[in-house]
């Protein structure tokens, strides 16, 4: 395997996945390390190309198959092109959602399955999963409300989904926290955001020294 480490952060909308990031940033690079931060759906300029298509609030009437293949094309793009050569260098890689994404929101939330989801991203990823996950579990009237609250320009087509959708999107974050106790770590991202920083922190300089 690559000797870099692969970290991904998932959690519904508005969890804060972004501000942790930056913070998990400032510290990494403090470290010495060669840091790559990245997102998907994107992460490199065809993948990102495959993001405007999914996300665009014109493609309301998006097949839901047609959707868990794109999402897992653009991740396939991305691993392929960005994540697996800089895990090649030695970096660590911090993904904001990763396959996680996908078993959720497609597998649970859309009820396509999780294992037929999983069956399409085994073969985008083979099977290269992150070698830690951060999921920041928050309920989504909360999260919801932040995004309201902080004026985020954009709306996607996601954000359009009821809020029916996304308590389903909390629901399969937990059955899925639980399919892989060894990777994924829960953390409550209603608290105090200074304390969640260092929890997590904790959880990725512990997994570095393992590593
Ligand atoms: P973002 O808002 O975190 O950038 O993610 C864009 C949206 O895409 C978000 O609502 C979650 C959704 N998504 C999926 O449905 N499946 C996936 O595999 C990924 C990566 C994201």
């Amino acid at each position: 395997m690559a000797g870099g480490t692969f970290i991904t952060l998932e959690g519904g909308e508005g969890a804060g996945k972004t501000t942790l990031i930056r913070s998990l940033m400032d510290r990494l690079e403090k470290s010495g390390r060669e840091v790559v931060i990245t997102r998907e759906p994107g992460g490199s300029p065809i993948a990102e190309a495959i993001r405007e298509i999914i996300l665009h609030v014109d493609h309301t009437g998006m097949d839901p198959l047609t959707e868990a293949l794109l999402y897992a094309a653009s991740r396939r793009q991305h691993l392929a092109e960005r994540v697996l050569p800089a895990l090649a260098r030695g970096a660590v890689v911090v993904c904001d959602r990763f396959v996680d994404s996908s078993l959720v929101y497609q597998g649970y939330a859309r009820g396509l399955g999780i294992d037929a989801v999983w069956e399409i991203n085994r073969f985008a990823t083979e099977g290269r999963m992150p070698d830690l996950t951060l999921y920041l579990d928050l309920d989504p009237e909360v999260g919801l409300s932040r995004i309201e609250e902080s004026g985020r320009g954009k709306v996607d087509r996601l954000d359009l989904e009821s809020l029916d959708f996304h308590q389903r999107v909390r629901e399969g974050y937990r059955q899925v926290a639980a399919m892989f106790p060894e990777r994924i770590v829960t953390l409550d991202a209603a608290g105090d955001p200074g304390s969640l920083k260092e929890i997590v922190w904790k959880y990725v300089s512990d997994k570095l020294d393992t590593l």
